[in-house]
């Protein structure tokens, strides 16, 4: 059997994303009735970090403690990959030790050379382009607060950034469609534009975009990698902070969404991220376990 990888969404079909999104539903169950299931005892995760990261870290050890194996950190700071050695020799390594890879990068590329040179399941866990595991855990999280998301409006507000990316291959994969507001010069990547075109509208303006949507979602406006930038992004996102009452002029049943981490009085408001009950990101991080669970399951067992 290939070794299967999950570096964006689209390694996924829409009925495996659709059984994934429930099973994870189901491990969540299991593991909230305190039932033990240990499906990858022995086998062990690698996880290569070269950014920060809180939940990400946290989600795939913990689960993977859970499923009765074994998580490895490897920071950039400590490892030959840090000192420069070439990705191809470390892909070939790490992968004749471990049993499956997760990587958090810069640069999309550099993880699907990972993939190509290595003999098990990588899994991207951030890259400058795409986020697909928060995808994952989002999806699930409007699945279980609402039901099925095919057919639905999602806006995403601010940066055309990796979480913009990957609601884009979303929008094609659950099969919704997807308002972005973003100001001009921030614009998602123009090639997947293109290429969604049927399933996604830009706007420039947030109070446009939200009108009787489902679904809002915003993240940071500087990402990692971007800390310099943050003063001329300030000013470049005044008036796309979400609030309460830009919520209001969604649909009655609209949820609110971020993945985290937030700044309060930027992207999003306190009162909103705190005291609203249409925001559900609390649930949504911890999604991140149990729909992550689902992905290891799926390409460690499913693949055994
Ligand atoms: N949302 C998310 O990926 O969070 P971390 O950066 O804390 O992993
Ligand atoms: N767009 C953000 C997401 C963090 C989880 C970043 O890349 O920093």
């Amino acid at each position: 059997m290939t070794t299967r990888h999950f570096l964006t969404l689209l390694d996924l079909t829409p009925d495996e994303l659709k059984a994934l999104i429930r099973r994870a539903v189901e491990l969540k169950r299991i593991r909230n009735s305190g039932e033990i299931y240990e499906p990858l005892k022995n086998q062990v995760l690698a996880m290569i970090f070269e950014k920060s990261s809180t939940r990400t870290r946290v989600s795939f050890e913990a689960g993977m403690a859970q499923f009765g194996g074994h998580a490895l950190f490897l920071s950039s700071r400590d490892t030959q990959l840090g000192r420069g050695e070439p990705v191809e020799d470390s892909a070939k390594v790490i992968s004749s030790m471990c049993d499956a890879v997760m990587i958090r990068t810069f640069s999309h590329e550099s993880v699907e050379t990972f993939a190509a040179n290595s003999s098990v399941p990588v899994i991207n866990a951030l890259t400058d382009d795409y986020h697909p595991c928060q995808l994952l855990a989002d999806m699930q999280t409007y699945y279980e607060h609402r039901g099925d998301i095919q057919g639905k409006t999602v806006t995403w507000v601010g940066d055309g950034n990796n979480m913009c990316h990957s609601y884009i291959n979303a929008a094609r994969q659950f099969d919704f469609h997807l308002n972005i507001a973003c100001p001009e010069g921030f614009d998602p990547n123009a090639e997947l534009v293109a290429a969604n075109q049927d399933r996604i509208s830009i706007y420039r303006t947030p109070e446009e975009a939200i009108k009787g949507s489902h679904l809002v979602v915003t993240d940071v406006w500087a990402s990692m990698g971007q800390e310099e930038e943050q003063k001329e992004r300030e000013k470049a996102f005044a008036g796309y902070q979400v609030t309460s009452a830009l919520m209001d002029t969604a649909d009655k049943e609209a949820l609110f969404m971020h993945c985290l981490p937030a700044h309060r009085g930027e992207e999003v408001s306190a009162e909103l991220m705190d005291n609203d009950p249409r925001s559900v990101v609390f649930d949504e991080a911890e999604n991140r376990l149990h729909a992550q669970k689902a992905l290891l399951e799926l390409l460690m067992v499913g693949s055994q």
